[in-house]
């Protein structure tokens, strides 16, 4: 495969009764799985295209993508790397709460942690059908909420992913069936701060 799905960092059951083994199953092994063998189908005879390059880097710059394959490396592709980028910063250990530059980038630009969790909780249920709420640093490095619609990426919008909450049914309904607010709501309780904290760390050193 030119691009797959992560190695999950933890099993099945571990997210419970956040995320149910079941879905957190489904969702990583089936619905991925289908994303990167799809993406991998696209892409095949024109690997010199990606050749040396991240996915995510593929998506910051879909101009180079041919039009004939371009909406299908944006679905299948946007499949793959928003995944990979959902399951990694879930833990069943997480870290509570941000602490350090992180923390007062979010105090400076929302006012607290939980006015921040607030925003991107109401952005994410709000989406219309299938999509995905963010926290991002955009184009200037600042901190911002976003949603996306689909599997369209933030690095298609020129934006960093810090957090995202994936709002396609596939992520909540066989636990949560139709009320997608407590799943967004419950799932603060494995989105693990340490990693987030890496990953701003990475963005603005
Ligand atoms: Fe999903």
């Amino acid at each position: 495969m030119i691009f797959d799905k992560i190695k999950l960092g933890y099993g099945y059951s571990d997210l419970e009764p956040h995320i149910d083994a079941l879905t957190l199953e489904t969702h990583y092994g089936k619905h991925l799985q289908t994303y990167a063998n799809n993406l991998n189908n696209i892409l095949e005879g024109h690997e010199d295209l990606v050749k040396g390059k991240t996915l995510e880097e593929v998506l910051s710059d879909l101009e180079a993508i041919p039009e004939d394959i371009r909406q299908g490396v944006i679905n299948q592709g946007g499949g793959v790397s928003n995944h990979n980028f959902y399951f990694s910063i879930l833990s069943p250990n997480a870290k509570k709460e941000p602490s350090g530059k992180l923390l007062e980038a979010i105090n400076k630009k929302f006012g607290s942690l939980d006015a921040m969790k607030e925003k991107l909780n109401s952005v994410t249920v709000g989406v219309f059908g299938s999509g995905w709420g963010w926290l991002v640093l955009d184009e200037n490095g600042e901190l911002e909420i976003i949603s996306t619609k689909d599997q369209n990426s933030p690095y298609s919008l020129n934006k960093k992913p810090l957090i995202t909450i994936d709002v396609w049914e596939h992520a909540y309904y066989l636990k949560y069936k139709n009320v997608r607010p407590e799943y967004v709501k419950n799932i603060w309780n494995v989105i693990d701060w340490a990693k987030i904290e890496e990953i701003y760390e990475g963005y603005i050193k």
